[in-house]
C-alpha cells in the first residue's frame, strides 16, 4: 500500500509498555493518552491566537476525550442530537457549542435549542426557513463552499453555498427576521497546505465587507472550520509553521470580528494508539498472511471511509518478506495492508497502529459481531 510509514522494532521500554497494556486489558485496544490531546490543543491554541476552538466531536465522540477538552474550556462543534446528548451526559453546557450540520430536521433544531445551543450553520434558503419559528433564539453562520483539490477529504462538494449566493441569502434572512452572525467554511480534511484556508479567509473577508455595506446587522463572525492535518508519515509536522500564513490572513481582518475554528483530526489523531494481536497465520501464494484481531471493519475503518493509511509498528526486526495483514472478519475487503515487508511474525505478536484517534473508532462497525477494540484512557 502506498505511503505507509512502517517502524520495525521497538525499544525494550516501548515493547514492555504495549505488552503490559495487553496483559492488563486484553486485545484489541485503543489507547487514548490524555496528555497528547492536551498538548495538541495547547499547540493549536498558540498557533491560532484569538481563535476560539470548537472540537469537532464527530472525529472521536468519546466521553473521556470530551471531558479532557472540557477541562481545557474548549468549545464543541456538534452535528447531531446524539453528540449533544453525549455532552449533556457529561454536564457540559450547550452554550459552549455550535451546531454545524447544514441540513437539519426540526427535531434537531428543537433538541439543540433545549440544550442551549443557539448558533446554527446553514447554506441555503430551505434551511433558513426551518429556523424562522425560532428566530428570536438563534444566530446563523452561512457556510460557503471552497473546493479543495489538495485536501484528502473534500468537504465543500456536499455542503456550502457559492460565494455569489451570500448577499442574497443574507437579505433573505433579514426579510425573514433571522440574524446572520457571519460566514463559515470547511476547506477539506487533512489539508496538505494552508493555501485554501488563506484563500477562503481572504474571500470571506471581502464578501463580509461587501455584505456589510447593505446589511442592517453587520456580519462579524468568521468560522474557519477544520482541516488541520495529522502527521501520518511521522515527519515531525509543525502546526505553528502550517498556521503562520493563516495567522497573517486573520490579522488582516477587523479586530472586533469573532473568530472560530472546528478542529477534529489534528487534536485527536496522535492521542490514540491501536494495539492488535496476530491471531492466525497462513501462507498463500508463497506470501505470509497474518490475521489480526482488529481490521477495517473496526479500528482501521478509516482506511476505507477516511482514505487514511496509518503508521504501523511491529515490535520485531529480522529478514523482511512481502506479507499481508488482514482483519478478523470473514470478508476479503478486510485487509489492512498487502505487500508490506515484514519480519516473520508469530501468533501472539503485537501490531501497533499510530495516529489512530480521528475517524477510526468513530466509524467502526460490529460486522460479524466481533468485539470492539477496548478503549483505555491513560495520562
Ligand atoms: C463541519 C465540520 N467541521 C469540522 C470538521 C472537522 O474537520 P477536521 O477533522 O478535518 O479538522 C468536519 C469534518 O468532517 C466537519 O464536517
Amino acid at each position: 500500500m502506498a505511503n505507509r510509514k512502517l517502524i520495525l522494532g521497538a525499544t525494550a521500554e516501548e515493547a514492555a509498555h504495549w505488552q503490559g497494556l495487553v496483559k492488563d486489558y486484553g486485545s484489541p485496544l485503543l489507547i487514548f493518552d490524555r496528555r497528547v490531546l492536551r498538548q495538541q490543543y495547547e499547540k493549536l491554541e498558540r498557533a491560532l491566537p484569538g481563535v476560539s476552538l470548537y472540537y469537532a466531536i464527530k472525529a472521536l465522540p468519546h466521553s473521556d476525550v470530551l471531558q479532557t477538552l472540557d477541562e481545557l474550556e474548549a468549545g464543541f462543534d456538534v452535528a447531531s442530537s446524539g453528540e449533544l446528548e453525549l455532552l449533556l451526559s457529561l454536564k457540559i453546557s450547550g452554550r459552549r457549542t455550535i451546531h454545524t450540520h447544514p441540513i437539519k430536521r426540526d427535531k434537531d433544531i428543537r433538541d439543540a435549542l433545549r440544550f442551549g445551543s443557539t448558533t446554527f450553520v446553514v447554506d441555503n434558503l430551505e434551511e433558513l426557513k426551518k429556523l424562522v419559528p425560532y428566530r428570536n433564539r438563534v444566530g446563523m453562520l452561512l457556510r460557503v463552499s471552497f473546493r479543495s483539490e489538495s485536501a484528502v477529504v473534500d468537504l465543500s462538494k456536499k455542503f456550502g453555498c457559492v460565494e455569489s449566493d451570500v448577499p442574497e441569502l443574507v437579505q433573505e434572512a433579514e426579510r425573514l427576521g433571522l440574524h446572520v452572525k457571519g460566514l463559515s467554511f470547511h476547506v477539506g480534511s487533512q489539508c496538505k497546505t494552508p493555501d485554501k484556508h488563506v484563500e477562503a479567509i481572504q474571500r470571506c473577508h471581502a464578501l463580509m465587507l461587501q455584505v456589510n455595506e447593505q446589511a442592517k446587522a453587520p456580519l462579524a463572525t468568521l468560522d474557519i472550520g477544520g482541516g488541520f492535518p495529522a502527521d501520518y508519515l511521522l515527519e515531525g509536522f509543525d502546526i505553528d509553521a502550517f498556521c503562520a500564513p493563516i495567522r497573517a490572513a486573520l490579522n488582516a481582518l477587523p479586530t472586533d470580528w469573532h473568530l472560530l475554528a472546528e478542529p477534529g483530526r489534528y487534536l485527536v489523531a496522535p492521542a490514540v494508539t491501536s494495539i492488535t494481536t496476530v491471531i492466525g497465520k497462513a501462507v498463500r501464494n508463497g506470501n505470509p498472511w497474518y490475521y489480526l484481531d482488529d481490521g477495517v471493519y473496526g479500528s482501521y475503518s478509516g482506511q476505507i471511509y477516511d482514505h487514511t493509511i496509518y503508521p504501523l509498528q511491529v515490535l520485531k526486526q529480522g529478514e523482511l518478506t512481502e506479507s499481508v495483514l488482514t482483519g478478523p472478519t470473514c470478508d476479503s475487503i478486510d485487509v489492512v495492508d498487502e505487500g508490506i515487508a515484514l519480519p516473520a511474525l508469530e501468533i501472539g505478536d503485537l501490531i501497533i497502529g499510530h495516529q489512530m484517534g480521528a475517524y477510526t473508532a468513530a466509524t467502526k462497525t460490529r460486522f460479524n459481531l466481533l468485539p470492539d477494540a477496548r478503549f483505555v484512557s491513560i495520562g
